[in-house]
């Protein structure tokens, strides 16, 4: 049978190399695949792949390989847990923000975040986004519940302190969940995570060797963006970037596959500046030459009175003053996560949604797990259909009412 027009496919969405798959098992899937879909011929079945989502994420997951251990890479991730500590020392009260790109079932996502904890960075402290093309690994990564292969690389004090038995397998205890998130996401579409800010460090591991060479640009692009300038890449050390690229030049200890983002400083351009002034504010625009902003702003104290004065303005429906009382509030004492909630919260009551969104995701970008922007949040998503972000905002709220109702 010629699979040429589904293998054409999968190269344009997903990036894939059919080369790398192994060509026997790859035609075996995809004839399973065929027979499901009722298919039996491939021209057809690549039309009904592009105009049925349901029908390409069937094939995504019988085709990925989903391979993946906790620690793959071992002393790697205490390496960058150390990273973290340090970064954090640098920036006080910031989050270190790591991705794992793809995340397939989970094990890397929670080996930084079991790493992070034993050296002293608490929930809160490092914030650890998961992405993957197969619902079926991200499905897995959120139950958290691992057999022994998982655990082939771990030491076994760590396995059990973070995890419970449960039969002959292992669940991960809610400490080392915190802060982690799941998303779907395909690693060569460039509106991937297109709303983040970008990370601290950004892992990408053993996915490259799948791709074709175009592919690979593509991804790499994405990792780019979503690198912030002067922070981390991790590739494995079979995937090293060519010389040529001069967006990651080597960093660190050659076995762990670190490369440095181009770039001395926080990248302002990518990192919007954490700033209550919407563009078309009358105030003086900002300086070029005002001093490089952190990566995020510091945790201000929080100007009890003027911000009260703000939300009683706001109460009594005096919105433009109470823009301008947050305004002075920002001046005086810096940005907080009160204080783009409450901005978030007047702007919304202007009917301002999408300038309202970005505030509230300014307040959860200072603390995660700030109730009201949550709340906001989740229903402006939900309004305007984004309900893959919204479940994860749902789930924060949950285990923040777990947390508080033990
Ligand atoms: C071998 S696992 C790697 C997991 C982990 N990074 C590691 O090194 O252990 C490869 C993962 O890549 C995912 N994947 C393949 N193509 C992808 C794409 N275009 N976008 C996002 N994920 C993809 C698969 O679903 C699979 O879970």
């Amino acid at each position: 049978m010629n699979f040429a027009p589904v293998l054409d496919l999968l190269s344009q969405r997903l990036g894939l190399d059919p080369e790398t798959l192994g060509t026997s098992s790859l035609r075996a899937a995809l004839s399973a695949c065929m027979r499901v879909a009722g298919c039996a011929d491939p021209a057809t079945y690549a039309q009904r792949l592009q105009r049925e989502p349901a029908t390409l994420a069937a094939l995504i997951e019988e085709i990925v390989v989903p391979e993946t251990w906790f620690f793959r890479g071992g002393d790697l991730f205490w390496f960058v847990a150390e990273q973290a500590v340090l970064a954090r020392r640098d920036r006080p009260g910031q989050p270190f923000r790591a991705l794992s790109l793809p995340c397939s079932t989970g094990e890397e996502a929670y080996s930084l975040t079991m790493a992070g904890l034993e050296l002293g960075l608490t929930p809160g402290l490092l914030h650890v986004d998961g992405v993957d093309i197969s619902q079926r690994a991200l499905a897995a990564a959120r139950r958290g519940v691992y057999g022994s292969l998982s655990f082939r690389q771990t030491d076994a004090t760590l396995r059990e302190r973070y995890f419970r038995p449960v039969g002959d397998r292992w669940e991960l205890r809610p400490e080392p969940r915190e802060g982690v998130r799941f998303l779907p996401g395909n690693l060569i579409d460039p509106r991937l995570l297109l709303f983040e800010y970008p990370y601290d460090i950004v892992f990408c591991r053993n996915v490259f060797i799948y791709l074709t060479a175009q592919a690979r640009q593509q991804a790499l692009a994405n990792l780019a963006r979503l690198t912030v300038a002067g922070g981390l890449l991790c590739m494995s050390v079979a995937e090293a970037l060519p010389a040529t690229e001069d967006r990651f030049k080597r960093w660190g200890p050659p076995a762990y596959g670190l490369y440095r983002r181009a770039g001395d400083r926080p990248g302002r351009a990518t990192i919007p500046p954490l700033s209550l002034r919407p563009a078309s504010s009358t105030a003086p625009a900002t300086p070029a030459t005002e001093a490089p902003l952190p990566l995020t702003p510091a945790l201000p104290v929080v100007s009890a009175n003027l911000l009260d004065q703000a939300r009683r303005l706001a109460d009594q429906g005096k919105l433009e003053d109470a823009l301008a009382a947050c305004l002075a509030e920002e001046t005086a004492h810096g940005a907080s996560a009160d204080l783009f909630a409450l901005v978030g919260v007047i702007q919304q009551s202007r009917g301002e949604e999408s300038a309202a969104q970005d505030a509230f995701r300014k307040a959860l970008y200072l603390d995660a797990n700030h109730r009201e922007a949550l709340t906001h949040l989740l229903v402006l998503t939900q309004n305007s259909g984004r309900f893959s972000e919204g479940s994860g905002l749902r789930r924060r709220l949950q285990r923040l009412g777990d947390e508080e109702n033990p």
